[in-house]
C-alpha cells in the first residue's frame, strides 16, 4: 500500500536505516496521515514475515495491541530471537519455550513462577551489591583515562545484574559473560563472532543453565534457581523453560539496558545543561526519560489471530503487526515537546518497556535501579567526562544501539 507521506519502497526495518539514524520524521508522518500502514517490503528480521506487516505508530494503537492477546498472538509465528543470524529452524522452534512467544494460559503460569525472581524486594535486595560495581566499572574507566564508553561502562553492569539476579556462581561468571557477549556481538571484528560460534554460544548457555537447574532441582540452595525450578505446590520451571528463561535474560536484560545507559550518556553529552541538572539534583525521574529518548528496543511483534479492525484498517488473521515504541514514545498526543530530552519529565507514560499487557518488561525496576547507579557513580567520579566523537550505531531495525562512543572521563 502506498503511503504518500513516504518515499517509494520506505521500509520500517531496513537495519542499514538504523545503522545511520532512527525514521522519527517518517514516524510523525504515519501518526498523522496512516497510523496503521502496512509496509510491503520483505526483511531479514524474522517474525516479521516476508510478506510485509502491519506498522503501528500511535502510542494508543501500540496500548491496544498489546493488552489483547486473545486479538494478537505472541505466540503465532513469532521467532524474536532470529536477529541471531546463526539461528536454526529447530532452535527457533525452542523458543517457543521463551515466554516472550508465549500466549497465556501458557504465559501466564511461566509469567507467575518467574516473577518471583522479580519481585521489588529481590530488586531492592540488589542494591548495595550494585552500586559497588557502577563504583568500581566506573573507577576503572577513571583510571584508564578516555575509552569507549560502552565497553568500559555501560556493558558491564547489566550482566553483573543478571548474574547477581539469578545467582550465577562467580566462578561461572566470566564464561557466562563471554557466551552472552558473542550472541549479541553482531558484527564485532573482536570478538570474531561468526553465525556458528553466536549459535554455539547460544546453546552453550542454554545447556550450562539446564545443568545449574539440574543440580538445584536436585540440592536446592537459598538462591532464585532452586527457587524457579524447585518450588513445590506453586509450581516451576522445567530445566529445558529454564535454560531459554535464562538465554531470554541474557538479550532481553542486557543488551536493553547497556544501550539505554550507551544513550543516555550520549544524551547527557549532547544536552550539556541536562547533565548540570542532573549533577546537581540527580532526579529520580531522569532514568526513565532516558529510555523513553532511547527506545532500546524500536519495536515488537504480534500477529493477529483473526480478523481484527484497527484504527481504519482491518488487520487480517496471520498478518503480522510491528509496534513502534519508537513512534510511540514521540507522539505528541501523549508527551508535550517529545523532541525535547527532558530528565524531569513527569509523568512520563513512555512504552519502552512495552505497551502495556501481559508480556510488560519484567526486569523494569532493575534496569531503572541499573541505569540510576551507573549515572549517580559517573556524577560522583567522572562528573566532567566528555565527548571524544561521534557515536557509531548498531546495525540494528530492532535494538537502538550504540557500539562506540569515545569519551574522556575527566574527574
Ligand atoms: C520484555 C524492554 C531490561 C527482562 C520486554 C519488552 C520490552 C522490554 C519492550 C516487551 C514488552 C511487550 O512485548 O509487551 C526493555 C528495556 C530494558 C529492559 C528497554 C532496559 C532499559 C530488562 C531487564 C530484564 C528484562 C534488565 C531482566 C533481567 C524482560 C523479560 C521480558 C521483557 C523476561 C519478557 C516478559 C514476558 O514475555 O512476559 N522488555 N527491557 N528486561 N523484558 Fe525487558
Amino acid at each position: 500500500m502506498d503511503c504518500p507521506a513516504l518515499p517509494d519502497g520506505f521500509d520500517f526495518t531496513d537495519p542499514d536505516l538504523y545503522q545511520r539514524r532512527v525514521p522519527l520524521p517518517e514516524f510523525a508522518r504515519l501518526r498523522r496521515t496512516a497510523p496503521v500502514w502496512w509496509n510491503a517490503q520483505p526483511h531479514g528480521l524474522a517474525g516479521f514475515g516476508d510478506d510485509g506487516y502491519w506498522v503501528v505508530t500511535r502510542h494508543a494503537d501500540v496500548r491496544e495491541v498489546s493488552t489483547r492477546p486473545e486479538d494478537f498472538s505472541s505466540a503465532r509465528n513469532t521467532s524474536v530471537i532470529r536477529f541471531h543470524p546463526g539461528i536454526t529452524p529447530q532452535a527457533i522452534d525452542a523458543q517457543k519455550l521463551m515466554m516472550l512467544n508465549m500466549d497465556p494460559p501458557e504465559h501466564t503460569r511461566v509469567r507467575q513462577i518467574v516473577q518471583r525472581g522479580f519481585t521489588p524486594r529481590a530488586v531492592r535486595a540488589l542494591e548495595t551489591a550494585l552500586r559497588e560495581r557502577a563504583r568500581a566499572i566506573v573507577a576503572a574507566a577513571r583510571e584508564r583515562g578516555s575509552g569507549n564508553f560502552v565497553t568500559d561502562i555501560a556493558c558491564e553492569l547489566p550482566l553483573q545484574a543478571i548474574a547477581e539476579l539469578i545467582g550465577i556462581p562467580q566462578h561461572d561468571r566470566a564464561k557466562i559473560f563471554d557466551w552472552s557477549n558473542r550472541m549479541i556481538a553482531y558484527d564485532d571484528p573482536e570478538l570474531a563472532v561468526t553465525e556458528e560460534t553466536g549459535a554455539l554460544a547460544a546453546m552453550e548457555l542454554i545447556s550450562y543453565a539446564m545443568d545449574l537447574a539440574g543440580a538445584r532441582a536436585a540440592r536446592p540452595a537459598r538462591d532464585i534457581v532452586s527457587r524457579l525450578v524447585a518450588a513445590e505446590d506453586e509450581g516451576s520451571l522445567g530445566s529445558d523453560e529454564f535454560g531459554f528463561f535464562v538465554l531470554m535474560l541474557a538479550v532481553a536484560g542486557n543488551e536493553t539496558t547497556r544501550n539505554a545507559i550507551s544513550h543516555g550518556m550520549h544524551a547527557f553529552l549532547t544536552h550539556p545543561g541536562q547533565w548540570e541538572l542532573y549533577r546537581r539534583e540527580r532526579p529520580a525521574t531522569a532514568a526513565e526519560e532516558i529510555v523513553r529518548w532511547a527506545t532500546p528496543v524500536v519495536s515488537f511483534q504480534r500477529t493477529a489471530t483473526h480478523d481484527v479492525q484497527l484504527g481504519d484498517v482491518t488487520v487480517r488473521e496471520g498478518q503480522r503487526v510491528g509496534l513502534f515504541y519508537a513512534s510511540a514514545n514521540h507522539d505528541p498526543e501523549v508527551f508535550d515537546r517529545p523532541g525535547e530530552f527532558d530528565i524531569t519529565r513527569d509523568p512520563n507514560f513512555h512504552l519502552g518497556f512495552g505497551g502495556g499487557g501481559p508480556h510488560f518488561c519484567l526486569g523494569k525496576s532493575l534496569a531503572v535501579l541499573e541505569i540510576d547507579l551507573v549515572f549517580r557513580a559517573i556524577a560522583d567520579a567522572v562528573p566532567n567526562i566528555r565527548a571524544a566523537g561521534e557515536p557509531r550505531r548498531l546495525r540494528s531495525a530492532w535494538l537502538n544501539g550504540i557500539k562506540e562512543l569515545q569519551v574522556v572521563y575527566e574527574p
